[in-house]
């Protein structure tokens, strides 16, 4: 029987450098796709999937994001004295979803490093990693069926797809333990390579933003150094990890994802999610027909 899952780690530090100007005022996980801020997805993801304690690391200049899971008592105040309880019960959502805590990064040194940042607040226990750059839309959450996978092996357990050959040098790559065996949903790796470049990716299978981590990878976390893109990466902890007998498994998981970390990715998401809305759908799509 293995230990439950019950925190998820959330790096949430970084400039949101691709965003600018935009991020010189708003946060990364800030942006909305339609009225909900990245952030609130991934909360919501891990809420659906049975996730307890959410831990936003943060640098100390975005507290700010705090405020959005944080009572505002005079806007409650407001909707509820004008009679506009729908918007109340939005409001108080935000208050609810989840327990959450924060650890901050000082510096911005890499995933490891923001992982790591949160060390303190994980005690010898498996948990969860969701990165805000991957918005996944699935009938079971991302995160669920990573946990599934877990539950039933007791290994570390990475979500992957198969990323065409020009983009893959954005992401860490799986390297399968037999070439035959990445053609499978899920499969033991041998190692991993952070952001290869084309010719030298080990298969198409690239992390995207999900993990599982047994609790032996938070102390390994302290003893690496920067690696590619002078950064603390997390991938560079898989090899001592299985050098201590552990397994880790690459799942590809259920689900569209949506590359929020680009503007091609923000606009999809945007629009998929304006179509599936009942209240917009008609008129966002008579707009594209008839315009294009
Ligand atoms: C990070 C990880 C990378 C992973 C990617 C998923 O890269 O280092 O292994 O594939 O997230 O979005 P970043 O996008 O922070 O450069």
């Amino acid at each position: 029987m293995q230990k439950k899952i019950k925190k998820v780690i959330i790096p949430a530090a970084g400039w949101g450098t691709r965003f600018l100007p935009l991020t010189k005022v708003v946060h990364k996980e800030l942006i909305p796709v339609l009225n909900k801020p990245i952030i609130h997805f991934l909360v919501e993801e891990a809420v659906a999937s049975g996730i307890e304690e959410i831990i936003l690391v943060i640098s100390p200049r975005k507290l700010e994001i705090l405020k959005y899971f944080n009572v505002n008592s005079e806007l409650e105040h407001q909707l509820k004295k004008s009679g506009k309880i729908e918007f109340l019960h939005k409001v108080k959502e935000t208050n609810s979803l989840a327990k959450i805590s924060i650890a901050i990064q000082n510096e911005q040194l890499g995933l490891g490093h923001a992982i790591f940042s949160a060390a303190d607040l994980i005690d010898n226990e498996p948990f969860g990693v969701i990165l805000g750059d991957d918005l996944i839309k699935s009938k079971v959450p991302a995160l669920k069926q990573l946990m599934e996978v877990y539950y039933r092996t007791g290994n570390s357990v990475l979500g992957v797809q198969s990323i065409p050959k020009k983009d893959i040098s954005k992401y860490g790559v799986m390297n399968p333990k037999n070439q035959l065996d990445a053609l499978k949903n899920e499969f033991a790796i041998k190692g991993a390579v952070e952001k290869p470049k084309p010719e030298e990716a080990p298969s198409d299978k690239a992390i995207l933003g999900r993990y599982i981590f047994t609790p032996e990878l938070m102390p390994l976390l302290r003893t690496l150094k920067p690696g590619v893109g002078n950064e603390i990466n997390v991938v560079d902890a898989f090899e001592p990890l299985m050098k201590m007998g552990q397994e880790i498994i690459a799942f590809t998981f259920k689900g569209t994802r949506y590359d929020l970390g680009s503007m091609e990715g923000f606009v999809k998401a945007n629009i998929d999610y304006a179509l599936e809305d009942e209240l917009i759908n008609e008129t966002i799509l008579n707009h594209i027909k008839t315009k294009y």
